[in-house]
């Protein structure tokens, strides 16, 4: 029998291209031991809930131990493991939302979340499982492409104030997948002076809580007010796939943080994994160590290379320091898929390409000498591509403009949609039908549409232009 997975894994690891994507680890070694043959050998290491062990839903011992620890270096009031990812916490905090409003107004509890429209699809999930009300928060103005959603203090104010029952919460994703950045701090107050909760997805930006004071923009949502967020430790921090953080503030009603487990075990496996488990408790002795000196140092030389980047004509947006997000003129022009196949040929393979940008995610396990090496490619590149160094200007923020938002019409619940029987089908066979599941032009983008909602023009055309060929309806025979 053959191996495709190891032998895909093992030329990629003997390629030594230079990692510019997840996981935050970039393949170093934290975890195992070589064995005979000199393969790391992480097997042996991989248990279960042997005596002594502990037991992550119920965690007494060793596993109460370290999360412990998570909580003391991120100052929560209490923070708890995810072996599943952020989409595992993603759907815990609404499972604890939900619960925490039935126990306030009982009957008159409401299943009603506003969210910003660039959540991730495990939002989507919990809202389907769940079967929440889901109200989208669309930017006030135009959006970054399809990839942010700035919100604001004031639109949700706004349709705080258009509600006529409060909803169970709020949920904002930020930094989003560019490494764009809300206003937390203003979103919280609001959210607060209503009386409903803040839940945050910060999956992209555990390493916040670590970084130097001036990046003042760029703080944890627990420090701005947030009552809940996910951190994935994998994306930023030198972690498994899968590890990641489920943290509450010190101020949410107590029966948040004791309904946590519960929540934690209905969306996971009943068999987490220990590896990934001792890579987040490796995490906390590292960060302990001297990660905030050792990610200072690596911050400045990103913004320096940034600025390198862009004197050689790159259009390099603004973004959280672990990210360099590049815009492209896309469409008649380079694109970002053409941008990331260079990087490709030349020994760097990126996070994410569409037609417009590239995003490269770079942590401190990728080692200085990354710089060096990425400015002597973007140089080959800029020197050898042929694409106007006019067309780039204000490349960023003319993307911003460019970005056509459109709402299409809701005709099922996200939880209607999912459940209904569903085919794909290509997009032409699509059009005028109910998008049973979603579309996205890259993660957590602003999603072109959504579960339950109908597959106009408008919609068909940007799905083209994003290149989808085929998206999933609910069947005709049930819904016509
Ligand atoms: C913004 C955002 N939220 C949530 C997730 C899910 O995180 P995880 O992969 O840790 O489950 C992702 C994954 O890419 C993401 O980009």
């Amino acid at each position: 029998m053959n191996t495709p997975i190891i032998d895909f894994v093992n030329e990629y690891r003997n390629s030594e291209m230079i990692r510019l994507h997840m996981p935050g680890h970039k393949g170093a070694a934290f975890l195992g031991r070589e064995d005979k043959y000199g393969v790391l050998d992480a097997f042996s290491f991989d248990i279960t809930e042997i005596e002594g062990a502990d037991n992550l839903y119920h965690p007494e011992g060793i596993i109460a131990e370290s999360e412990k620890n998570a909580t003391a270096l991120w100052g929560s009031g209490k923070t708890v493991y995810s072996t599943e990812g952020s989409s595992q916490c993603i759907k815990t905090m609404l499972y604890l939302a939900l619960l925490h409003n039935k126990r306030i107004y009982g009957e008159g509890f409401s299943n009603r979340v506003l969210a910003g429209r660039n959540a991730h699809g495990a939002f989507m999930h919990g809202a389907a499982l769940l079967d929440l009300d889901v109200e989208w928060i669309w930017p006030d103005k135009k959006s970054d492409g399809m990839c942010s959603c700035p919100v604001t203090a004031e639109s949700l104010k706004r349709m705080l104030n258009g509600c006529t029952k409060l909803p169970m919460a709020v949920y904002i994703t930020t930094p989003d997948y560019l490494g764009g950045n809300v206003d937390v701090e203003s979103l919280a107050k609001v959210c607060h002076e209503a009386g409903t909760l803040l839940l945050v997805d910060n999956a992209h930006g555990a390493y916040f809580k670590f970084l130097p004071k001036e990046y003042k923009n760029y703080r944890h949502p627990l420090e701005l007010g947030a009552d809940m967020c996910c951190d994935s430790a994998h994306k930023t921090l030198p972690a498994l796939t899968g590890a990641a953080y489920l943290h509450f503030s010190k101020n949410v009603p107590v029966d948040l943080t004791e309904n946590v487990k519960a929540g934690m075990a209905l969306f996971g496996s009943t068999s987490p994994s220990y590896l990934i488990l001792e890579s987040l408790d490796f995490c906390n002795k590292y960060i302990y160590e001297d990660y905030r000196e050792k990610l200072a140092d690596f911050c400045k030389k990103s913004d320096e290379l940034k600025r390198k980047i862009t004197k050689m004509g790159f259009s390099v947006c603004e973004s959280d320091p672990l990210k360099i997000t590049l815009a492209v003129k896309g469409d008649d022009g380079f694109t970002g898929d053409d941008l990331s196949d260079e990087l490709r040929k030349n020994g760097a393979e990126v996070e994410f390409s569409d037609i417009d940008h590239v995003v490269l995610m770079i942590t401190p396990e990728n080692g200085d000498e990354i710089f060096s090496k990425l400015e002597v490619i973007f140089k080959k590149i800029g020197d050898s591509v042929i694409f106007s160094r006019k067309e780039q200007d204000n490349l960023c923020s003319r993307k911003k403009e460019n970005g056509s938002l459109h709402i299409p019409e809701r005709v099922l619940s996200i939880r209607e949609a999912f459940l209904a029987d569903g085919e794909y089908v290509d997009i032409e066979s699509g059009r005028g039908r109910i998008c049973a599941s979603y579309s996205l032009s890259c993660p957590p983008a602003i999603p072109i549409i959504m579960p339950g909602e109908k597959v106009d023009e408008e919609v068909f055309l940007t799905l083209k232009r994003y290149n989808i060929k085929k998206i999933r309806c609910v069947s005709e025979n049930k819904w016509s």
